[in-house]
Parts: structure tokens; C-alpha cells; sequence
């Protein structure tokens, strides 16, 4: 049995596209029950539907054999025991920091509302700047409006929602997309299932980019 770590929101139906294209649905409907373990029509795999940020850690501890998740989560997660043989080309946009439109005069230390704590540090420690950083849970984008911080770093994809608060991008920290990921010892212990259902959605990536 093979078990595949999703979440639902941004990533699931893109997902479920791809998994289709290799004839795999699931044979419950997520949104008609409350079931969080999927079935699907294959006997040998099944759908584990978890919160994105979620989905390294079950990967990690083989509670899923795989996942798939986006690069923002596996780089915040900083996951170890995981392989990361795929790039889905699924759930593209952007990780940023944003602010208000001009050029605001920074006094002392940068205020940073995030949910991504560490990448966040990363960065603007690589850049010389002293932040703090303020965890977040989602919402980022009202976070300069109403004081809380200086500037934000979240996902951006059309800009509609920064625009919609009076906030533009200003630097790109990484580009995003969602990745598959195995767990290092189901890669050793069901070696020849993981690598078949690796190429098969290989195949499927090549015949839409070709
Ligand atoms: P959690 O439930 O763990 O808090 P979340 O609410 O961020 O996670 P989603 O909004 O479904 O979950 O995002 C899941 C993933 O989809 C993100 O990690 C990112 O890789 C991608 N993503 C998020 N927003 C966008 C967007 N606007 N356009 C494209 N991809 C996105
Ligand atoms: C994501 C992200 C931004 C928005 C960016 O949130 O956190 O808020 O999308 O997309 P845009 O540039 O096209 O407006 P999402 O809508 O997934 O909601 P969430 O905050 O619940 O994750």
C-alpha cells in the first residue's frame, strides 16, 4: 500500500488533475464527506488530505510514503528525512516581501509579518538587515495597513490580493512551485512501487510539456 500526503485548498485540484492523467481518482468525494483517508481506484494507494504546511512532516516520519507539497512549505520545514525527486510545475507563484507603494524611511529595526519564520530570517540576515519577525497565521497582507509591521512576506501569484490592500511586491525571495516528495526509508522499503508511480507522473509532465 502506498499512501499519498495532499492538501486540500490551492494544491488539491491541481493535483487531482495530474494524479487523474495516470488514471488515479479518488473514489470519495472530499468535499461530500468528512473522511480524511481517501480510497482511490487503484487498491495499492490511498489519500491522505492534511493542512499544506502538514504535509513534510507526515512525509518525514512515514506516516506518508509521499506528498506533495509547495517549495515554500519543504523550504520553511527545512525537512531532512525526505526526497524531492519531482518538480509538479503545479500551485506557481511566488514568495515576496511587500509593503506599502514608496520607499518608507526605515527607523531601527525592520518589522516582518510572516508565516515564514525562518526563510524570512534567512533572507534578510543574508542581507544585512536587522528584522524582527512576527509569526502569523495567514492574513498577512493586513498586517502594514493596520501597524503591526513595516512589510510582509508572503505568497504573490496575480497580485490581486496585495493590490486589494494598498500593498505592492518589492523583492522576490523564491520562486514556487509544488514538488513531489518521498520519505527516504519508504524509497528503500517499497522501492519498486515509489519508482514506478515516479515515472508515471514523469511521463505525464513530459507529455504536457512536449
Ligand atoms: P495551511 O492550511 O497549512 O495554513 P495554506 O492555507 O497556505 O496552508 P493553501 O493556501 O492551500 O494553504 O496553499 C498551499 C500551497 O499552495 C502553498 O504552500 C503554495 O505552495 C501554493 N499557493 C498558495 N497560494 C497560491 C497562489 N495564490 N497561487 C498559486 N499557488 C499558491
Ligand atoms: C494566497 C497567499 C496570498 C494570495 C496571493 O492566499 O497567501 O494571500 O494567495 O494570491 P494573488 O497574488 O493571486 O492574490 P490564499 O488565497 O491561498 O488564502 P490563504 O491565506 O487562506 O492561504
Amino acid at each position: 500500500m502506498l499512501t499519498l500526503a495532499l492538501s486540500k485548498g490551492r494544491i488539491y485540484e491541481e493535483a487531482l488533475g495530474l494524479l487523474a492523467r495516470i488514471g488515479i481518482a479518488p473514489t470519495v468525494d472530499p468535499d461530500q464527506s468528512r473522511k480524511l483517508a481517501l480510497p482511490t481506484n487503484r487498491e495499492d494507494l490511498q489519500l491522505l488530505v492534511i493542512r499544506a504546511s502538514d504535509v513534510p512532516t507526515y512525509v518525514e516520519y512515514g506516516a506518508a510514503d509521499l506528498g506533495i507539497a509547495g517549495k515554500d512549505v519543504l523550504v520553511e520545514y527545512e525537512a531532512e528525512g525526505l526526497y524531492e525527486p519531482l518538480d509538479l510545475g503545479i500551485a506557481r507563484c511566488r514568495l515576496m516581501t511587500a509593503g506599502k507603494p514608496g520607499l518608507a524611511p526605515r527607523r531601527g529595526r525592520l518589522r516582518v509579518a510572516t508565516k515564514y519564520v525562518k526563510t524570512a530570517h534567512r533572507f534578510f540576515a543574508a542581507r544585512g538587515v536587522q528584522a524582527d519577525i512576527i509569526k502569523l497565521y495567514g492574513s498577512m497582507e493586513l498586517a502594514p495597513l493596520v501597524g503591526l509591521a513595516d512589510c510582509i512576506v508572503d505568497l504573490v501569484d496575480t497580485g490581486g490580493t496585495l493590490r486589494a490592500n494598498g500593498l505592492e511586491p518589492k523583492e522576490l525571495i523564491m520562486e514556487v512551485s509544488s514538488r513531489l516528495i518521498v520519505n527516504k526509508a519508504a524509497m528503500k522499503m517499497k522501492h519498486g512501487a515509489i519508482t514506478a508511480f515516479i515515472e508515471e507522473i514523469k511521463r505525464a509532465l513530459a507529455k504536457t510539456a512536449g
